[in-house]
């Protein structure tokens, strides 16, 4: 088991590029499965969920070739195999992103429930309803996930996908990469509006899909009969970018990002500047600084696209948790999203909890200790913290870590952090 050990104290200060976006990557290169051809993709993160998938792909029988660079070749060889199998997908949910191009293409799916997860309940009703709506027969069948097309195929019609919390994300992209291949128009209503959806939907424009109201909640699809493979960059990851402008918060240091798009930061921005930091943005950059005075409060609700995103709530929490005075941080997406408070209170952060609600008390400085990560982003948080508290912090089981972020502990030390990676 590895570790990471962390000398805090120390200011992030300096320039760190952002890496290609995990969650764009994963239903993009399953959409590789929907083109004649081969398909380059760039910008594609060295990520283990990104490994995961990948090895999926091979077992549903493509070709799958890692460039030196960053680049990913995908050729669709064998279409024989549907089934993405229990020992894969138990070990990533998102694997279940195949479930929508295996069904437009293959006509057959047969992909594992992705199984608990410890960020909360995370069903794919969504998913289901917006399948069998374009005529697929959903079945399950001892822990598996069955679709069958009938012969006369897909058919385009018109799909709600509004759910309790908004919409979702990987059912708007299970359903968009089936109803490229569906007789007709099909119509998705509140469709998510993340921009990892976008760049998928742009890059299935690339391969020939007809797709109208990319980036809104109403997504118009004209089925075709064949897309083919193009070449394709994943856009930038947000989250990742996100993560090192927290940490410029919370260790009042002076970060930019490159490689990264503002646009896609607007909340967290806005979120930085209430809590004091200097916000410069350029074309692909963003820099936060701090101006030597406390960090300000704020109250922050995590909300669907463009709203403040889930996956930096903890982060920002971290950051908050040395803030001078109280906030307020509810999670509306994922309500028991709140693993990393426990630790953090063993860092000497003064949180209360209730429901879905933190209230978080400023407290002048972190302290270190040992922690333990629990899932992706709270491993995120408590690494940022290790980097702004008085003395060592170790953080354990990091392999939640490396599923979404590629040598974290490089790129924070080039930024003048002090991370070691122990085995
Ligand atoms: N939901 C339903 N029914 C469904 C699907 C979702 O009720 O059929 C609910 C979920 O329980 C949740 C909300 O809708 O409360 C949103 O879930 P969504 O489906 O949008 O999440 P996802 O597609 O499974 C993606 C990201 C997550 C990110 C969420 C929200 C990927 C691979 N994962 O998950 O990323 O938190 O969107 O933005 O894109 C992470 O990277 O750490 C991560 C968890």
């Amino acid at each position: 088991m590895e570790k990471l050990v962390i000398e805090g104290g120390k200011r992030l200060q300096g320039r760190v590029a952002a890496g290609g976006s995990k969650n764009a990557a994963l239903p993009v290169l399953a959409a590789c499965l929907l083109a004649e051809g081969t398909t380059v993709l760039r910008n594609v993160p060295r990520l283990s969920d990104v490994e995961i998938l990948l090895a999926i792909l091979r077992e549903l029988g493509c070709r799958v070739e890692r460039r030196a660079d960053d680049a990913v070749e995908i050729e669709v060889l064998d279409e024989s195999n549907c089934t993405a199998g229990y020992d894969l997908v138990s070990k990533m949910r998102a694997s279940v992103c195949v479930l929508g191009p295996l069904i437009g293409r293959r006509r057959r799916a047969r992909v594992s429930m992705p199984g608990g997860c410890v960020i909360g309940v995370r069903p794919i009703d969504l998913h289901e309803k917006g399948l069998s709506a374009l005529g697929a027969r959903m079945t399950l069948e001892r822990g598996y996930l069955v679709a069958e097309v009938p012969a006369a195929g897909l058919q385009g019609t018109e799909i709600f996908l509004g759910g309790a919390f908004g919409s979702s994300v990987t059912g708007t992209t299970n359903v968009l990469t089936a109803a490229v291949y569906a007789a007709g128009t099909t119509v998705i209503e509140s469709a998510a509006c993340e921009p990892e959806v976008v760049d998928l939907a742009e890059m299935l424009v690339k391969m020939g899909a007809k797709i109208d109201g990319i980036g809104s909640p109403r997504l118009t699809i004209q089925g075709v009969r064949t897309l083919k493979g193009v070449e394709h960059s994943v856009i930038p990851d947000r989250i990742e970018a996100g993560t090192y402008l927290a940490g410029a918060a919370i260790t009042r240091g002076d970060v930019t990002v490159t490689d990264c798009r503002p646009d896609h930061l607007r909340a967290a921005s806005q979120i930085l500047r209430e809590m004091g930091m200097i916000l410069e943005a350029g074309k692909t950059t963003l820099r936060a600084h701090h101006p030597e005075t406390p960090l300000k409060p704020v109250d922050l609700t995590t909300l669907v696209y463009p709203g403040f995103p889930t996956d930096l709530q903890a982060q920002f929490m971290a950051a908050l948790c040395v803030a001078d005075g109280i906030s307020v941080v509810t999670e509306k997406i994922y309500p028991d999203r709140f693993m990393h408070v426990p630790e953090l209170l063993r860092m000497g952060a003064e949180l209360r909890k209730t429901g879905s609600t933190v209230v978080v008390h400023g407290v002048p400085h972190l302290v270190g200790a040992p922690v333990r990560a629990s899932d992706l982003r709270a491993s995120a948080a408590l690494v940022i913290a290790g980097c702004a508290a008085w003395g060592e912090t170790e953080v354990h089981e990091i392999h939640h870590i490396d599923r979404g972020y590629d040598r974290i502990e490089a790129k924070l030390n080039g930024l003048g952090a002090g991370i070691r990676r122990v085995k």
